[in-house]
């Protein structure tokens, strides 16, 4: 079946009531109208997408479709003086297909899983569209503004897009619609019907839901924030802060791989429905196999953090070359292995991502016996400073969290006899590295956030 895609995106956004019309507002670093069509461009089951424009909005989506690499299948046209003439300019601009599906640009958070039931239905029975139940109940009113009467909302659904038609019936639909239903329709299934479709109606989804108010850009950002952080990868996350932070990424709705050397990782990965990664990250060819295990399993890595760690407490003089070797291997060198592969996979996906280097506040002011440890932890702070300048252009950001002394078993082990109440709860270290990876931060990358 060959399945082609219009995209209608010629609207001037009057209800919103701003100069920018809503697909072209920014939602984090891209206009809603980009998440729109790289879901579609994304779909190996569409193979050509028609996005017709207003004149305004043409070069301004020429940029955006080359910046973002939309070009293979994404043809600008003309839009109309409506939604429907729209459409029919992007139908025409189509070569031919089995079926189109049409979707407003403003429905920025669709699915693709949708598309292919979608024009099966509309292979089969002409038309096909997603519908949700009225959560609102419908009026019928009168023109100087009073109710006539209500409508039983059980009976009536909300239409929503993507639809889908054979193609033959659209061309139709729209060859034979008057010019008064080309200004001042709206449904397309309803032309359909007429072409001599029965339309089957799927159930659509909540995420489906048009831009429209100011509120909807709340929900929007959230929604952007989410998709683009999905799959993370914590070191050191069987105990202590890292335990805390994957613990924590997890109850908000990230796949987590939690990574330690023992074999807990598998246990708490357990706990928080991720995927557990016995290795040691001080040995690049182990780092490697997290990478491939995590892409392989889950396709992406969008949240690194760095956390894994090891202390001894030993005076420079007597500290021998394998405890120090040891030290800066696990804490500086396996946070740059790590980086090194995160790095790569962001960059290539497009969508960036973020990388946390967990401090310690060891790195300043020195600190007897932890010479070794300070000075690993000290460099990760250089090293996120660099990844942060390097991952500018890539939407790769990337910060330091530095608590200050913590109560986990690594700081239990270098002081036995340290006081409950002078420790800080892992639990609060994690809550700052979370805000890091939930919190759409665009202009800060590199900085260092204390935890005290
Ligand atoms: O106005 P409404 O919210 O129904 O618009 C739905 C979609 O139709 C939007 O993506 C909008 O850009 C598009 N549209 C269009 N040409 C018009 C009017 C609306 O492509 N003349």
């Amino acid at each position: 079946m060959r399945v082609s895609a219009v995209i209608p995106a010629a609207g001037s956004g009057t209800r919103m009531g701003t100069p920018t019309p809503k697909q072209f507002w920014v939602v984090h670093d891209r206009p809603l109208i980009v998440y729109t069509l790289q879901t579609f461009a994304r779909s190996d089951f569409i193979q050509e997408i028609a996005v017709p424009a207003s004149e305004d909005g043409i070069p301004l989506l020429r940029d955006l479709v080359r910046r973002f690499h939309l070009d293979g299948k994404v043809r600008i046209v003309l839009g109309g003086a409506s939604r429907h003439h729209s459409i029919r300019n992007g139908l025409l601009a189509l070569s031919p297909a089995d079926v189109v599906i049409v979707h407003d640009a403003v429905r920025p958070f669709i699915f693709e899983e949708i598309f292919r039931p979608l024009a099966e239905a509309a292979w089969e029975h002409g038309a096909a569209g997603t519908v949700m139940p009225l959560v609102d109940t419908v009026l019928a009113v009168t023109d100087d503004g009073f109710m006539e009467r209500s409508l039983d909302r059980r009976l009536y659904r909300a239409s929503q897009t993507p639809q889908a038609f054979r193609y033959e019936i659209l061309r139709w639909a729209y060859e034979n619609a008057s010019e008064d239903e080309m200004l001042h329709g709206t449904e397309c299934l309803e032309l359909a019907r007429r072409a001599g479709a029965r339309v089957r109606l799927l159930e659509g989804s909540p995420f489906f839901w048009k831009v429209t108010y100011k509120p909807d850009i709340y929900t929007a950002e959230r929604l952007a924030m989410e998709r683009a952080r999905q799959v993370a990868i914590v070191t050191g996350g069987s105990r202590g802060i890292g335990r805390k932070v994957a613990e924590s990424l997890a109850d908000r709705g990230l796949r987590v791989a939690v990574v330690a050397r023992g074999g807990e990782a598998e246990e708490v990965a357990r706990r928080i429905g991720g995927m557990g990664i016995q290795a040691d990250v001080s040995r690049p060819e182990e780092v490697q196999r997290v990478f491939e295990a995590v892409l392989g399993r889950w396709g992406r890595v969008d949240v690194l953090v760095n956390n894994a760690g090891i202390a001894r407490w030993r005076r420079i003089a007597e500290m021998g070359d394998g405890e120090w070797q040891e030290i800066v291997d696990t804490n500086l060198s396996g946070a740059f292995y790590c980086t090194r592969a995160a790095f790569k996979t962001m960059a290539e996906s497009g969508n960036g991502g973020v990388i946390i280097n967990i401090g310690s506040s060891s790195i300043s002011g020195g600190r007897v016996g932890e010479g070794a440890y300070a000075a690993s932890k000290a460099g990760l702070v250089a090293l996120t400073e660099t990844t942060a300048l390097e991952g500018k252009p890539y939407g790769i950001h990337a910060f330091t969290v530095i608590p200050r002394r913590t109560d986990t078993a690594l700081r239990r082990a270098l002081y036995p006899d340290e006081k409950d109440a002078d420790l800080l709860d892992p639990a609060d270290v994690a809550r700052v590295v979370t805000f890091c990876v939930t919190e759409w931060m665009p202009h800060l990358s590199g900085q260092s956030f204390w935890v005290r």
